[in-house]
């Protein structure tokens, strides 16, 4: 798998007046815009490709990726080495960007398969950045690389969810289930509790073969009136072994305030460099503010 694909073309109005002028996946978690991380992920898992499916609103996201001349110019005759590193990284060598443009705003399925022409016929990586996924060892992507790379077959990520919440996500039921992965019998986007057929929530990382194109490409108007990613899977599972895949790992939802307080926090006290003096001004914060722990 050398391909990941970006669905950025969002709105982001619930961040505004943040995202009036900056996408909100520019928005900062500590040191790196949010973009990044999913970037960086998709990079550990061995893509090369990357495809960002964006809209006339999004070119600081295409600036991001693009070469930087005069700066990097301007921080090597300066000796700011360091610097200089993390803005080349910010793309590293051998892996290139792709941008493609979605029109209209239709839905996730309608996103991944605006990717078609860039992907042609392999297996690829869908990465939804609004999913942060903090973790220690290897990435949730590349965990996933390697347990499709055993079977052939396509993985989503999951996660278990209070049912109270299965309105908000795409909700899978397995055949059997071994603690980490088991092959989807059903998928359904955003049931109601009462509708739910589990608990075991969709979280933005699939791995797909590329016969989801086709499917998608008859796909009909589904929740909440757009061309659901969900909807085209669905029809996957009679043809093809998809696999829900439990990974390891803490997922931040980024497309809520408090989903990036959590991640901005979480980054924080990881931070190398900034973790405890992260840690000193939260607990100084906490009791400025009277907040007492019990
Ligand atoms: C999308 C998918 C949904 C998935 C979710 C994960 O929904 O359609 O199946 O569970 O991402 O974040 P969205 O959050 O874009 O409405």
């Amino acid at each position: 798998m050398r391909i990941a694909v970006f669905p950025v073309a969002g709105l982001g109005t619930r961040f505004l007046p943040a995202t009036k002028t900056v996408p909100k996946e520019m928005l900062p978690i500590v040191d790196k815009p949010l973009i990044q991380y999913a970037v960086d992920e998709a990079i550990e898992a061995g893509c090369d490709t990357l495809v960002f499916i964006t809209n006339r609103y999004k070119h600081a996201v295409a600036d991001y990726f693009d070469k930087a001349y005069e700066l990097e110019q301007k921080l090597e005759r300066a000796g700011k080495a360091e610097q200089l590193a993390l803005v080349r990284n910010v793309l590293p060598e051998g892996v290139r960007a792709v941008f493609v443009t979605q029109a209209e705003a239709l839905g996730l399925g309608h996103a991944v398969l605006c990717a078609k022409p860039v992907v042609g016929n392999e297996p690829f990586a869908v990465l939804l950045p609004d999913d942060l996924i903090w973790s220690r060892g290897d990435g949730a992507l590349k965990q996933m690389a390697d347990h499709a790379q055993r079977t052939g077959g396509s993985a989503i990520a999951v996660q278990d969810v209070p049912r109270a919440q299965t309105g908000s996500y795409g909700i899978v039921a397995t055949d059997s289930f071994d603690g980490q992965a088991g092959r989807i019998r059903q998928i359904v986007e955003k049931p109601k509790p009462a509708d739910a057929p589990s608990n075991l929530a969709v979280v933005g990382r699939y791995i797909l073969n590329p016969a989801i194109f086709d499917l998608l490409e008859t796909t009909q108007q589904g929740a909440g009136g757009e061309i659901q990613l969900t909807d085209a899977i669905a029809q996957l599972l009679p043809l093809e072994q998809v696999d829900a895949f439990r990974f390891h790992g803490t997922r931040f939802d980024c497309g809520t305030h408090l989903g990036l307080i959590e991640a901005t926090v979480r980054y924080a006290l990881d931070h190398e460099l900034l973790s405890d003096a992260a840690r000193k001004l939260m607990q100084n914060a906490l009791d400025e503010m009277g907040v007492v722990e019990n």
